[in-house]
């Protein structure tokens, strides 16, 4: 039997082993996911444990992401970025990669949203705020970074080709000629509220948000009583497990009983 699993703290509620086991089903593959929560301070023997004991790929989520990044060589992404969410065995080391990054990338292209050229608004600048922020700019748009606190998004921004750095006051004058908002706070999960006054959005805009509880947003009922196109966050998550089995498996995934797996869990 295959194995993957993710590790993280906690784990108890992600929805990665759900979404993989029905790529594994779909496939008739042999194969398992499982959650694990290593302590802080054993995070680089898990990685190494689950290599000697042949597990085939790793997730790492919070609050490993960053932490990981000793205990693997990176790709190009993931070294730039400075974080990992997947971990393949296939060399001599464990390999780290960024598929959150792909995966944000991934859901607007899903969407035939033409990233190259774009002026596109990013409201965070925290960790998921700055694997979007590469993607974006990799896809060829520009970034316009608007943060709470604005030194972050001002920092962030001088590391990524194409970019600009904001507080969230200048949202109004960013969003007016922009076609892509992405919301990477967590502004809106499990609350009634917006991290982008309803006002500032427009028909010309699509907008993406990470949020996936609940997939209905008030930042995306708001887009979309404007006529914007909107993009739940259930469209990241999705793709950021279907760039990692691709990555694991050498496989194109089978996204729409993936898919349907998530949405069997959050719709
Ligand atoms: P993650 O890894 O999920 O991105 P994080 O690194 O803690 O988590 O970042 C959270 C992001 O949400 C940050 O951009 C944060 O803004 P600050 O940098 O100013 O803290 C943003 N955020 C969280 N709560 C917020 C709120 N109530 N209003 C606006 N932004 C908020």
């Amino acid at each position: 039997m295959q194995v993957y699993g993710l590790l993280g703290n906690p784990v108890g509620h992600s929805l990665s082993p759900r979404i993989h086991q029905a790529a594994y089903r779909e496939f008739g593959m042999d194969a398992c996911y499982a959650t694990f929560e290593p302590e802080p301070a054993d995070l680089e023997a898990a990685i190494e444990g689950a290599r000697a004991l042949g597990i085939r790929g790793l997730n790492v989520t919070i609050p490993f992401k960053r932490d990981a990044i000793s205990f693997v060589e990176l790709d190009e992404l993931a070294d730039r970025i400075g974080a990992v969410n997947t971990i393949d065995f296939d060399g001599d080391r464990p390999t780290g990669h960024n598929t959150d990054a792909i995966g944000a990338r991934r859901a607007l292209e899903h969407h035939d949203v033409t990233l190259d050229g774009a002026r596109a608004v990013l409201v965070g600048a925290g960790g998921a705020g700055r694997a979007i922020a590469f993607a974006l700019s990799d896809a060829g748009a520009t970034v316009n970074i608007a943060n709470r606190t604005e030194s972050r998004a001002r920092d962030l921004a001088t590391e990524v080709p194409n970019a600009t750095g904001h507080g969230l006051s200048d949202l109004a004058d960013l969003l007016t000629n922009a076609e892509v908002l992405v919301n990477a706070t967590s502004v809106g999960m499990d609350e009634d509220d917006s991290p982008v006054p309803a006002e500032t959005l427009h028909r010309d805009l699509t907008v993406m948000d990470i949020v996936y509880h609940p997939l209905r947003t008030r930042l995306l009922r708001d887009a979309a009583e404007r006529d914007a196109t909107t993009i739940d966050g259930g469209w990241m998550l999705l793709y950021q497990a279907v760039a990692a089995f691709e990555r694991w498996t050498g496989q194109e995934a089978p996204v729409d009983a993936m898919n349907d797996a998530l949405r069997a869990e959050i719709e």
